[in-house]
């Protein structure tokens, strides 16, 4: 009889312990990948039209306006065709866009291409000059610090002298100091793709929380489970689709997160 009691007193602790802090033991085991999804499930723009048994094709409004670079260019810190094609389609039907990240400008131009001719885009980099005074946490993974040097290199963009640039406004800031209160709900589609140590991603990403409009699309560049250079994005992402519904779209190292009206 002792011993039932004893049994059903540790059960109740058990229970009572879970219950407590379940947010916290769901952290400390949440390794598993972020759940997959089928691009269409971002915005119908996305969804293919039957033509017979074996094949679907796009819809018109899905054809894009892009262009490719070789590799000779050695262009660094570019998003893959496919992807181009998801934010270029995105960028369709968006009005405000900020992107974290120009590098060289490919995304920024795929955005200004597609979008409306009233639309408006800001991109916010680091120029050559801007790494000076850039600092690293003891956190941060190194190579994504060292990929952040490497990537501070333009000044002008594959975008300079088009007739986009008008609708392209570029601000050469660190992130971690750009003040988001000017622009709070403000963007139908924010691109993070700029430094992907934790402590930037995570800064980059609290902020487009607070600058997305209802409806609007916040999507995360790099992906990419068991990447070094990816492991900071990975981590964070990991952590906050604890609380926020993230997911990942298939065949690309994007993630997304749609703010529901
Ligand atoms: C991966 S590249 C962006 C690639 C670009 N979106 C594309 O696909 O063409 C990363 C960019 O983020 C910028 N960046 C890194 N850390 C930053 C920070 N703290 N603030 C602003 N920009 C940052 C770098 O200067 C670089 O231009």
């Amino acid at each position: 009889m002792k011993n039932f009691f004893l049994l059903i007193l540790i059960i109740s602790n058990f229970i009572f312990i879970f219950i407590h802090f379940k947010k916290k033991i769901k952290n400390i085991f949440y390794k598993k990948k972020i759940i997959e999804t089928d691009v269409n499930e971002i915005h119908n723009i996305f969804e293919t039209v039957k033509i017979d048994e074996i094949i679907q094709a796009p819809k018109k409004k899905a054809i894009i306006k892009t262009f490719s670079i070789s590799a000779e260019n050695k262009i660094v810190g570019m998003t893959s065709d496919y992807e181009a094609w998801i934010i270029g389609c995105i960028s369709k039907v968006s009005k405000n866009i900020f992107e974290f990240g120009t590098c060289s400008g490919k995304t920024t131009y795929i955005m200004a291409l597609n979008s409306s001719i009233d639309s408006k885009i800001i991109t916010l980099t680091l120029g050559p000059s801007d790494v000076e005074d850039l600092r690293i946490d003891n956190a941060d993974n190194k190579v994504s610090y060292r990929n952040i040097i490497n990537e501070s290199i333009y000044k002008k963009f594959l975008f300079s002298g088009s007739e986009e640039e008008n609708k392209i406004e570029v601000i050469f800031k660190n992130s971690l100091k750009f003040d988001e209160k000017n622009y709070e709900k403000a963007f139908d589609l924010i691109f993070i793709d700029g430094g992907h140590t934790y402590s930037i991603v995570k800064n980059d990403s609290e902020k487009a929380f607070k600058m997305i409009r209802k409806n609007g699309i916040i999507l995360w560049h790099d992906y990419n489970v068991g990447k070094t250079s990816s492991k900071d994005v990975v981590k964070y992402i990991n952590k906050v689709s604890v609380n926020r519904k993230i997911k990942k779209i298939k065949n690309t190292s994007l993630c997304f997160y749609k703010e529901e009206g």
